[in-house]
């Protein structure tokens, strides 16, 4: 598979270099766009559109979407101001969104401001190889401008946060400062009375909030009022480098904390001008040990940084080799995962950042409180669902994310939850999960009847991560305790009875059930092999096999396909477990089980919903994304593949209904039931955990031997894993991939793990040329028509007010006499200088009117007022597409000159893929009216 997979990246590659002449087109049209997503108390989304209004425009919100985060953009150019983030009622005419595109790590939002065409970049890193930046509880926001009328322009921009960021109480009074370590300008904020490991409204209510910008010329910024602070940039297009010392609650009367830049006069920025957005606590997890003491566990950074202050000066200055690396990273995913299918990558760009930020990264201390490097452990909230810790039934949908990020993060995750039951000996299956109150993990929490479910779903997530990590180490640790889940389920997973499966049923029997069990037994066989136990290794096999063959007399019914329950004919099911068999690679079930289910899918599929299949025979209307993501992965014909990964696309794009990204969903109705903005939906990277090639797992003893080293004796010698015949083929692979193209480009297999022994696939990957991607700032591959959103008031904080959606206004449009392809020139590459020389404040004066309207500030509007103060303030935006619609073929500005970009762009490459008729309907929607809301999909 690894050849191919090869092939077909580097032809995409090059393939895009060809036509990323013209912008991609937007193909998602998502309700919740991913802001700023990095951990499970920093998750803050666009709530684009869960209302029928395409032209509003709101505050950004928490993923709860309960919740405003106060957030603003603005940029005044010739002295008139725009709002681009944020529904300041007086900020100013809101931007037009012209183009929106998601990448795993980016969403970026293409606008017009007046004579400017902005570009602003959210950009939340993803750091596989670095697990200390990785922890970084910080994201990117980065603007560019560029003159649309070719003459230049005296710019400012400007942006803030309120204290919303701090907690979900919103009368939490709250204290502030204006820092400058000498590289970087911050703003730090925090609560009076901050309460650790609590929370409110999903928000935590022990950490501290920061906005950050590197100090440098034509830098401002205040702490005031909402109202004091915005109408002082919009007057004089800079601030007072004053701080309020009226500390007070959030609100009602909002303190923001804004930085300002006067680029002076420009045609385009040089550089792009970033703030960085963090929300910070430390400790992260409390956690009782095995031992019974309670253990508070610090962020990962602290091993490296010895204050935020240094994590803040890190963090702002990194940005350029951040954005690379983010690039880089965006290029190897989408670029696998469009060879799937353009669907396929759309789902896993929306995926990314919510499933990676369902973890904490934390390092243990000692009773000094001093950290200890050699303690590492993962965190995982169950977001969406509820509050509990480490949730195994979700560590095992998310799971191919993290396998193909990085898969020791896997092992992070799960050792904790291994460790903690290495001494429950009177407990034959595993717990569910560590707690039920994030971030308070107070033990390892087993129920007699999650027994199969979750001793399965931990014995095949310890075998998956040590098969692409390479690293036994856990494997020998935990043997003891993994062979009695292992004898646990081989007595009970074949007629499950008094047991309940992931998705909450209960009945007995249950064939999908029984088959996860069955193959973690399976799986017991390779950890044995693994472990050097080859007696056990044979038993496990050979239970394995009996279990497997009576499974499938009991499981099968008067048709051909496996029946939801034995005996119960007209029952079905997703099979979904039967993925684990393709995620460990031990082919396992017969292949005409699997021929035979996808057949009966395809049937299926001809009168399913198009949102998808439900999860199974008794469950209605319910489907779930992770689940119909992994039945995709393992069906053997790309047809039934493909309209699986459908379903979910729809579901995704169908923003007629509120809510993050949810797992599980009506699909009738589109609502979204549970799993909002939750870490399930990393299962979408089920076949990406496909493309990484399995490694000799070593059981080599680690260096770090964190103490609870037991094993079974020392002679473990490894390698049941097939790495050297992979790397053969590898090697030949990419032989004839030389020879048939010239140049290509290959983005560098992410490592697996932290510097692990993995030789045989690196050395591979590396001797095809590492190019690295993009020009750092070339928006190739950016935009896509997307819809302006317009803005609307502050919605209440009230649990029951949805936000109305509309881009914050994101808003734009874009015209562009100007190439994009300017941005490429050699001499714009450069992030070193600014040319903020030529500024000329005398330009600016702000009408009176504007003035006037300063005096409404910011007010709490409720939902439903919002929408219609939203119809009247912007309906400007209604506007129809600017005469260089990106989207049609023959503006394609983008490209230009830039050719020294050849931008790998997979989403061009997307967008040529889309059909043909789509392409055309888009574009004609976009025409007639810009912001329509995406496609509605017909209910049955
Ligand atoms: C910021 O400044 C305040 C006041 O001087 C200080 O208490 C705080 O520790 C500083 N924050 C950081 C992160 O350095
Ligand atoms: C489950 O299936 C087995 C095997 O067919 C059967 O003996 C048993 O009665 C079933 N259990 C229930 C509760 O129906
Ligand atoms: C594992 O089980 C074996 C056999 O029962 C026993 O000898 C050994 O001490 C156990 N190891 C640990 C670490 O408990
Ligand atoms: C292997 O995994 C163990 C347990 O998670 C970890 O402590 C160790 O650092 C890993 N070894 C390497 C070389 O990454
Ligand atoms: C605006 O900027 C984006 C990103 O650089 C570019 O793709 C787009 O073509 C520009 N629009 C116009 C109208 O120049
Ligand atoms: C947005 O588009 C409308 C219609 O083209 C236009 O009238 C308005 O000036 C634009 N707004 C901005 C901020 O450019």
């Amino acid at each position: 598979m690894l050849p191919h997979t090869l092939w077909s990246f580097l032809f995409l590659s090059v393939f895009s270099s060809f036509v990323s002449a013209q912008g991609p087109v937007q193909t998602l049209f998502p309700a919740s766009i991913p802001l700023a997503v990095k951990h499970p108390y920093m998750s803050v989304w666009y709530a684009s559109s869960n209302t029928s209004l395409p032209l509003s425009n709101s505050w950004p919100v928490f993923w709860g979407q309960a919740s405003i985060i106060g957030w603003a953009g603005k940029i005044r150019v010739d002295g008139t101001t725009y709002k681009w983030l944020g529904n300041d009622p007086n900020g100013g005419a809101p931007a037009n969104v012209t183009n929106v595109q998601f990448t795993p790590t980016r969403t970026i939002f293409v606008m017009q401001a007046g004579p400017m065409n902005l570009t602003v970049t959210f950009l939340t890193p993803i750091e596989p190889d670095d697990w200390v930046k990785q922890s970084i509880p910080f994201s990117y926001i980065s603007v560019e401008a560029q003159s649309l009328d070719g003459n230049s322009h005296a710019v400012q921009l400007y942006s803030d946060i309120s204290a919303e960021w701090l907690s979900g109480n919103r009368s939490s009074p709250v204290q502030w400062s204006n820092n400058n370590t000498g590289n970087t300008l911050f703003h730090e904020i925090e609560l009076q009375q901050p309460q650790q490991d609590v929370e409110i409204n999903h928000q935590a209510q022990d950490g501290k909030a920061y906005y950050a910008m590197p100090v440098k010329t034509g830098v401002s910024w205040q702490i005031d009022t909402d109202q004091n602070t915005r109408s002082t940039f919009v007057s004089n297009g800079n601030l007072h480098n004053t701080a309020s010392t009226a500390f007070a609650p959030i609100s009602p009367v909002f303190t923001v904390f804004a930085i300002a830049i006067d680029l002076g006069t420009i045609t385009l920025t040089s550089d792009p001008v970033t703030w960085s957005v963090g929300y910070v606590r430390d400790p992260v997890i409390s956690y009782t040990t095995a031992t019974g003491a309670t253990q508070q566990r610090r962020p990962l950074w602290a091993t490296q940084y010895s204050s935020v202050a240094d994590v803040i000066d890190a963090f702002t200055a990194d940005f350029p080799a951040a954005h690379d690396r983010a690039v880089a990273l965006d290029a190897q995913i989408l670029g696998s995962a469009s060879q799937i299918s353009s669907e396929y990558a759309d789902l896993v760009a929306l995926a990314t950042r919510q499933a990676v930020s369902a973890l904490d990264f934390t390092v243990g201390t000692d009773s000094k409180g001093n950290v200890d490097p050699g303690d590492v452990k993962l965190f995982m909230k169950n977001i969406g669902t509820d509050q509990r810790v480490s949730p195994v039934e979700h560590i095992f949908a998310a799971f191919p994310t993290y396998l193909y990020l990085n898969a020791s993060w896997g092992g992070a995750l799960l050792e904790p939850l291994l460790e903690l039951q290495d001494n429950q000996v009177g407990q034959q299956f595993a717990a569910q999960d560590l707690g039920d109150s994030y971030p308070v993990a107070s033990g390892a929490r087993g129920a007699a009847a999650q027994g199969i479910e979750q001793s399965g779903n931990m014995l095949i997530t310890l075998l998956a991560q040590a098969r692409l990590s390479g690293n036994g180490t856990l494997l020998i640790q935990h043997y003891n305790t993994t062979k009695r889940w292992a004898d646990y389920l081989n007595n009970n997973a074949l007629t499950p009875n008094g047991q309940r499966n992931a998705d909450g049923e209960t009945s007995a029997n249950m064939t999908n059930l029984a088959i996860k069990g069955i193959i973690g037994v399976k799986a017991m066989a390779e950890i044995a092999r693994v472990v050097g136990e080859e007696v056990d290794a044979a038993q496990y096999d050979g239970q394995a096999a009996a279990l497997l063959g009576e499974w499938q007399s009991l499981a099968t019914g008067t048709s051909s396909h496996l029946l939801g329950r034995y005996g119960d004919q007209g029952t079905w099911s997703l099979m979904y477990n039967m993925f684990a068999d393709k995620m460990l690679g031990l082919n396992f079930i017969p292949q005409t089980v699997i021929s035979e289910q996808t057949q009966f899918y395809s049937s299926l599929l001809t009168t399913a919903s198009q949102l998808g299949l439900p999860i199974d025979s008794d469950s209605g209307q319910t489907s779930n994304a992770a689940w119909l993501l992994f039945t995709s992965a393992f069906v053997s014909d790309s047809t039934v593949r493909d309209n699986l990964i459908k379903g979910v696309h729809n579901h995704a794009n169908f923003n007629q209904s509120s809510g993050v990204f949810p797992e599980i969903y009506n699909d009738a109705t589109g609502a979204g039931l549970n799993g909002f903005a939750g870490p399930a939906l990393g299962a979408l990277f089920s076949h990406l955990a496909l493309t990484v090639p399995n490694t000799t797992i070593s059981t080599a003893t680690s260096t770090t031997g964190t103490g609870d080293g037991n094993g079974n004796g020392g002679d473990h010698k490894g390698g049941s894993s097939n790495g050297g015949a992979i790397a053969g083929g590898v090697i030949g692979g990419l032989a004839i991939v030389g020879i048939a193209i010239g140049i290509f480009f290959l983005i560098r297999r992410r490592r697996r793990n932290q510097g692990f022994d993995e030789r045989e696939k690196i050395e591979i990957v590396e001797q095809a040329p590492h190019v690295p991607t993009l020009a750092p700032y070339s928006y190739y591959e950016h935009p896509a028509p997307g819809s302006p959103r317009a803005g609307a008031g502050y919605v209440p904080v009230s649990p029951h007010s949805e936000t109305t959606a509309g881009f914050a206004g994101l808003g734009s449009g874009g015209d562009g006499q100007h190439g994009a392809g300017h941005h490429l020139s050699e001499g714009n590459l450069a992030y070193a200088t600014d040319s903020f020389e030529s500024m000329q404040p005398s330009a600016v004066h702000v009408s009176k009117a504007r003035e006037a309207a300063q005096t409404r500030v910011h007010a709490y509007a409720p939902s439903i007022a919002t929408s219609s103060a939203v119809g009247s303030a912007l309906g400007s935006q209604t506007g129809s597409a600017s005469s260089r619609d990106p989207l049609s073929p023959g503006s394609g500005s983008a490209t230009g000159s830039g050719s020294v970009a050849t931008s790998l762009s997979p989403t061009d490459v997307l967008g040529l893929r889309a059909e043909v008729e789509n392409l055309r309907r888009v574009m004609q929607e976009i025409r007639a009216e810009r912001f329509e809301p995406p496609p509605e999909y017909v209910e049955e």
